[in-house]
């Protein structure tokens, strides 16, 4: 059997050799501490619970979802709600939201439901995996902005050559990011909005991180920024800030004419979201918001006594003002290392599993990724063995 073409361009994904390397250290009786996947640990809310269970009782509920159907609109309405009380932007819920199946599927949808195979999109690198994987998927020609350091992990477009440009349709941006946990102000997107005038490109906005977020620091939306709808639309995610991961819900929002491509893509290839799970999601978008406040301090508790951790045995990795990640330069000992041999290290010898940079894109050479999905007892073990690590004789 010969797999397509476009599988073969796909880069290795490297969580599924991360994922081979734990197992086998686990095969060995090794209490692996898995801080390499982003997925919420913490408990998804009880009262979102108790309306799933509710929902998945009545009839009705077990048929395939419909746009027109009363539940359905009710969800649009409740995801525009959030919108106007969250960032004072109006969204007309019938035509500028789109309840999706998990943000991953909705921005790979976004890349096959526009490019074509000499359309370019721009991605800055690293990134989520699916911002490039999706390009790739869809045919279309991926065109990578490194972000770096120096830089706050923010593209520079002028550096791009009028050709790319002309040739660009996508532009994936993701502020808070992952994996390198930068933020983003109003004052850059009005920049990118800005340099995005007179150009023929859509702007996809990856916000799956807007309420995990520390001190004063808010996570502003791009259609906050006058104009933005115009050619932008925004990706939302139940995942992260209500702890529905495994659930697969989510939304995209902005322009109606991509949002209706988009769909019309979808209709071809899902039947939408399970009734009981949009009935659950108005019941977190509307219910009370403590259940969001009490994850992000635990991952505020989490994110202090590891950055402090590390700090103390040498370590000096940057504190995010959001997101769950640690995005780590390979300390000195181990720079002649490539990310992958430094987290395979890490797993073997210290029995610590954490994201190897170049698994978000070439750019994410030199670094590794923590997750704080373990909670903080197994966060200061963690940080114990990784002080073995570098204090071994090497
Ligand atoms: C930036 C970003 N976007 C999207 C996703 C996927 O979210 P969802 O669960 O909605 O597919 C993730 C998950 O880690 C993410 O980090």
């Amino acid at each position: 059997m010969h797999e397509a073409n476009r599988l073969k361009r796909l880069p290795p994904y490297l969580f599924t050799v991360i994922d081979q390397l734990k197992a086998r250290e686990r095969a060995k009786g090794v209490d692996v501490i898995d801080l390499g996947m982003g997925s919420p640990d913490q408990p998804c809310p009880k009262h979102v619970i108790d309306e799933l269970c509710r929902a998945s009782k009545v009839d009705g509920n077990q048929r395939y979802s419909r746009v027109d159907g009363e539940l359905e609109k009710r969800l649009r309405k409740t995801i525009a709600d959030w919108y106007k009380q969250r960032f004072d932007v109006t969204l007309d819920p019938d035509e500028e939201v789109l309840p999706l199946i998990g943000s991953k599927e909705g921005i790979a949808h976004l890349s096959l439901a526009f490019l074509n195979n000499d359309d370019i999109a721009l991605v800055p690198n690293p990134a989520y995996p699916v911002h490039f994987n999706g390009v790739i998927m869809a045919g279309g020609i991926l065109y990578n902005i490194p972000i770096v350091e120096e830089n706050g992990f923010r593209p520079n477009f002028d550096a791009l050559s009028p050709e790319v440009v002309k040739m660009a349709k996508l532009l994936f941006l993701s502020y808070p990011h992952n994996p390198t946990a930068a933020v983003a102000d109003i004052k850059f997107f009005e920049d990118v909005i800005k340099w995005l005038k007179g150009k023929d490109i859509i702007l996809g906005h990856d916000l799956a991180y807007s309420e995990i977020v520390y001190g004063d620091y808010k996570a502003p939306s791009i259609l906050q920024v006058k104009g933005a709808k115009d050619i932008a639309i925004e990706f939302h995610t139940l995942s992260k800030s209500y702890n529905m991961a495994g659930w697969r819900i989510a939304f995209a929002v902005g322009n109606r004419n991509i949002l209706k491509t988009l769909a019309k893509t979808k209709s071809y290839i899902d039947f939408g979201i399970y009734r009981g799970i949009q009935a659950a999601a108005i019941k977190a978008l509307s219910g009370p918001q403590d259940c969001v406040k009490k994850t992000v301090e635990t991952y505020k508790k989490r994110m202090d006594i590891f950055v402090k951790g590390l700090r103390d045995i040498g370590w000096n990795v940057p504190k995010p003002k959001a997101t769950f990640y640690i995005w780590a330069r390979i300390p000195l000992k181990y720079s002649a290392l490539t990310s992958m041999e430094f987290a395979t290290l890490m797993i073997q010898e210290a029995g610590v599993a954490a994201a190897p940079g170049t698994g978000f894109g070439e750019y994410g050479e030199g670094y590794v990724r923590f997750a704080l999905v373990e909670d903080e007892k197994r966060l200061m073990m963690a940080v114990e063995r990784i002080k073995k690590l570098l204090d071994m004789e090497v």
